[in-house]
């Protein structure tokens, strides 16, 4: 919701019982930032890759599976009485994906029979083109049906047929298109593959690697969800940190992310045992993860196995190397050149342009699993031999060390090594920690942050709240404050983990929420507060004077050469609304600056619940005209955050 209001109007809303907060800005004495500090984690949590960002619609494709998830019919059913089971083909379809369904006539041969898939917990069907593929092993003369149905009505919204060019012992692939006539009225619909049963040998086929894919984000093969990228494309990322998280970690050494496991065509991704409780396809995989930074335009992190897992065993010393020129030739995938080794691999998967990647992150979190034996191992000799290796190879490479001067028992990053902290928080405790990186000389990404835990509840030992709720956002945002005041010395901003799969869920606090419906994918109150400050990007900080609490600020240049306040307004006194005063050294009188100014509901716990669809967050645009001394006044209410900017579309857009 967007409110358009005069000054006038609001000025004389102003009945205050709490005291004015002066602010004045200077306009020179700050530090030069990097400028465009925000962005996101991106792993495969809470199916925010398979059945999430990644846009597959069918789940459990080529049934691929791990010691922890046995292969299994998961999302399938059978069509018209058939009998489907798990079943291991010789030839199967390639080693990596040596599992199949198997669909076979139950009773006396013949009939249409078949199997189905009810997708990511439903199938969104719209008046588009679905491209769709699947392979089959077996004799089979005749057509297979490939449709998309409601699980409600059996309606079908679009149908197509298919020669078979099935054989007894070989695999053979067959590609379909759909375009539904009509979009369907919700997403409970499946997709099933039927055939003849009497014109297969034995009533019985195989099939794996059953595929159907919507129209995807700039139109990428194998691409991404379209309303997913876009809601996060609206957030104006510019740092884009990879693949993980616990999910780059694994369980235990033999079962972390292999980037190797992900290259090339679909039929030989053999899949990874997710950490996070689930069996991934890999169809999103290392090159997928590298182009959507580039179709977002995303400065990237990328994250690389470290020889620590998450049951706490570390890589020993002198078995290091290998895992060490694992990460260099990942790098060298990522931006050699295309005549090198692992270059040339990335230009035959069709991309021969280097990607640009400046920032490594080695492991992740390495001050948590396997304490006090990890950390030690860390700072003693995985980081040194990880970054030397690197820098020897790539000088211009930032070194990125998974955990910051704060976490426990610390560590002095060696230089040039950046930190990184992961503040998942309590909303006051963003105000504790207003001041924390103030006098940290060394720089820092928060490689992942947000508000998971209410005031004054038991933290970790309880439950993470269940969605982003206002004053959780608010808390949130004195946390951006304060890293943007150190914005010289703090790279990155960037959320995690960023979505959530309403039907399957192992964190419940994410900055968007989604569905098989996009109905239902919901900007949450941390999304709008995202938004708001990453829209105004800080070049260089200045400095402010005026007191801190209930009001928390920052101030700075934009690329414009504008200039822009952003505050966050927390506990007043009797919950009034607190007037501001912010003056700009320098700013001429008249001159006008667009306040945009974000509130919450009355009650400091709502939410945006995805089933209603309402957003509690109110957004209002005001343009305000500086005073004799260049101050510009307006009143911020308890648990709202703002931002003032003398640059805005209007004014600059002759
Ligand atoms: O963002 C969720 C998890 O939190 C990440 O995987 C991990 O790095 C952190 O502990």
């Amino acid at each position: 919701m967007v409110f358009l209001r005069s000054a006038a109007l609001i000025a004389a809303c102003a009945v205050s019982l709490v005291s004015a907060v002066d602010i004045s800005v200077q306009a020179t004495g700050g530090n030069k930032t990097r400028a465009y500090q925000y962005g996101f984690l991106h792993e495969d949590i809470n199916n925010s890759g398979d059945g999430g960002l990644y846009a597959e619609l069918i789940r459990n494709r080529a049934f691929q599976y791990g010691e922890k998830f046995p292969a299994s019919l998961e999302a399938w059913f059978p069509v018209n009485g058939a009998n489907i089971s798990i079943s291991h083909p010789k030839p199967a379809l390639s080693d990596e994906l040596p599992a199949a369904i198997n669909v076979k006539s139950s009773g006396k041969r013949g009939g249409q029979i078949g199997f189905a898939n009810e997708g990511y917990w439903g199938i969104n069907v719209k008046k588009q083109k679905y491209s769709g593929s699947f392979w089959v092993k077996g004799t089979y003369k005749g057509q297979f049906t490939a449709s998309l149905q409601s699980a409600l009505t059996d309606e079908v919204f679009a149908s197509t047929k298919i020669k078979s060019k099935a054989v007894a012992d070989e695999w053979v692939e067959h590609k379909l298109e759909l375009i539904p006539k009509k979009d369907a009225p919700n997403s409970n619909n499946t997709f099933a593959i039927t055939f003849n049963a009497a014109g297969a040998k034995d009533g019985s086929l195989d099939f794996n690697l059953i595929s159907l894919f919507p129209p995807t984000y700039k139109g990428r093969k194998n691409g991404m969800r379209i309303d997913i990228a876009e809601a996060l494309e609206e957030l104006h990322p510019t740092f884009f940190r990879f693949p993980g998280g616990n999910m780059l970690e694994g369980d235990n050494i033999d079962n972390w992310w292999d980037w190797k496991d992900t290259l090339g065509p679909l039929r030989h991704r053999k899949g990874f045992q997710n950490t996070w409780g689930y069996q991934m396809t890999n169809g999103f995989g290392l090159l997928e993860y590298l182009e959507f930074a580039e179709d977002m335009n995303m400065e990237m992190i990328l994250g690389v196995y470290s020889g620590l897992s998450l049951d706490g065993n570390v890589v020993p010393e002198d078995e290091l190397q290998p895992w060490i020129d694992d990460a260099l030739n990942q790098i060298e995938f990522v931006r050699g050149d295309a005549n090198s080794t692992w270059g040339s691999k990335r230009a035959e998967l069709g991309h021969p342009e280097p990607f640009k990647l400046e920032f490594v992150e080695i492991g992740n979190e390495e001050w948590l699993a396997g304490y006090p034996h990890g950390w030690e191992t860390y700072k003693q000799y995985r980081l040194p031999m990880f970054m030397d290796a690197i820098r020897a190879a790539y000088p211009d490479i930032n070194i990125i060390a998974s955990g910051s001067v704060f976490d426990q028992n610390g560590i002095d990053i060696p230089e040039p090594a950046i930190g990184d902290y992961h503040p998942y928080r309590k909303p006051d405790n963003f105000l504790e920690e207003f001041n924390l990186f103030d006098n940290v000389a060394t720089p820092h990404i928060i490689g992942e942050v947000s508000s998971t835990h209410v005031n004054g509840g038991i933290g970790w030992e309880g439950q993470l709240a269940k969605w982003p709720w206002w004053i959780g956002s608010v808390g949130g945002a004195i946390g951006l404050i304060s890293y943007e005041r150190n914005a010289d010395r703090i790279l990155g901003i960037l959320y995690a983990p960023i979505l959530r799969n309403l039907e399957r869920s192992q964190w419940d606090i994410t900055i968007l929420q989604h569905a098989a419906d996009p109905a239902l994918t919901t900007r949450s109150t941390d999304w709008y507060i995202w938004e708001l400050m990453a829209a105004h990007p800080i070049i260089e900080t200045l400095p402010v004077k005026g007191e801190l609490d209930p009001l928390f600020f920052v101030a700075g240049k934009t690329k414009q050469d504008s200039l822009v306040w952003k505050g966050a307004c927390y506990n007043t006194t009797e919950h009034a609304n607190v007037p501001v005063t912010v003056s700009f050294e320098g700013v001429a009188a008249g001159t006008q600056a667009e306040l945009t100014l974000l509130t919450g509901p009355k009650d400091p716990y709502g939410y945006n619940d995805p089933k209603t669809g309402i957003n509690v967050v109110e957004t209002t645009k005001t343009i305000l005209e500086a005073g004799e001394d260049g101050e510009f006044e307006f009143e911020m209410p308890e648990l709202s955050v703002a931002v003032l900017d003398t640059y805005f579309e209007d004014t600059y857009s002759e």
